[in-house]
């Protein structure tokens, strides 16, 4: 076996799998209200962006090659009801609009389709009187929010807020509205994982003392349930799908993969990247390598896409 080892060129030529920059959605923080760049201090190297930064680093990733996004919105003002979400004003509005205008369709816009960073409670959907979160009141909240994000300029809607019917509400809400041509990427297996910590740091989430998600997002325990999860979204309309995270669940990916031919995407999450930076700046692993192999190895479970962090900066490596 060694014999196709020996050569850097050799391997290359026998790589069964290959990262491209075309496989790379970048996420994105815009906040409102503040006048310059806001470092996240758990995620490194990421940033809450003002408008015109934002700008900017769309600019630099189209000019290294990575040609789609997702946005996430900070609001100034939260409250129960998560109206920024839907606001024709709100923050990523805006942004999508600026976005558009700037950059034509040289680069695909998502957006996150959820509640919790506009809800001063900090859950995915709106609360019952008793505090439980309301799933069917939740989605008229999710169809004006993807209708607003249609209208400023999103080609891609990812509802990520693991409400049972979601990607069915949204696809008759936007149809209604005359936003047929706008597609639908599902979060399709979202786990209740412990990953997320500095996502809920960029965008300023903190539930109330015990309180936690597991009521909607999936039990890591599962995997059947993730192809069931699937296979609903995928009647009520999705796009692609997508499951998250990544690295801790390429048995996901890969069960997936083996019974869904759409577009699947897999979101390396900030604690997935939070850990390599962490790592890395220890001395204790080499940051890249250990990226690239991690983000290989979802593409190898039979990921399309990946959202990640590393996106710049791997970017350039691939393309180099
Ligand atoms: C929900 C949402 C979350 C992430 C993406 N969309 C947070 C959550 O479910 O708590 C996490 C992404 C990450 O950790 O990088 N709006």
């Amino acid at each position: 076996m060694r014999r196709l080892r020996r050569t850097q060129a050799l391997r290359q030529l026998t790589a069964e799998t290959k990262l491209s920059v075309d496989d790379l959605i970048a996420p994105l923080f815009v906040r409102e209200g503040i006048i310059s760049p806001e470092p996240i201090v758990s995620l490194p190297g990421v940033v809450q962006h003002t408008q015109e930064s934002l700008k900017s680093e769309v600019a630099e990733l189209i000019s290294r090659g990575v040609k789609a996004v997702i946005l996430f919105g900070v609001p100034q003002v939260k409250d129960p009801l998560g109206s920024a979400a839907f606001d024709p004003d709100g923050v990523v509005q805006i942004a999508l609009r600026e976005l558009r205008q700037n950059f034509g369709d040289d680069v695909v816009l998502m957006t996150d389709l959820c509640i919790d960073e506009y809800t001063d409670h900090g859950h995915c959907g709106v609360l019952t009187p008793q505090g439980q979160v309301d799933n069917d009141a939740t989605l008229e909240i999710y169809n004006q929010a993807a209708c607003a994000q249609a209208t400023a300029g999103a080609d891609i809607v990812a509802p990520s807020g693991m409400m049972d019917g979601q990607v069915a509400a949204i696809r008759s809400g936007l149809d209604a509205q005359g936003h047929s041509e706008i597609a639908i990427l599902a979060y399709a297996a979202k786990y209740a994982s412990g990953l997320y910590g500095p996502f809920r740091d960029a965008v300023k989430v903190e539930l109330p003392a015990g309180q936690d998600r597991r009521a909607y997002q999936q039990d890591w325990r599962n995997v059947r349930e993730a192809l069931e999860e699937v296979r609903l979204d995928i009647a009520e309309g999705a796009d692609m799908v997508m499951v998250k995270p990544a690295v801790t669940y390429l048995d996901v990916i890969y069960r997936v993969r083996q019974e869904v031919d759409l577009p699947l995407g897999a979101y390396h999450v900030s604690g997935e990247y939070s850990l390599i930076k962490a790592a890395a700046a220890n001395g204790w692993i080499d940051e890249t390598a250990v990226a690239l192999e991690q983000l290989t190895a979802v593409k190898r479970a039979g990921a399309d896409l990946i959202l990640t962090y590393f996106a710049k900066d791997i970017a350039e490596l691939l393309a180099g």
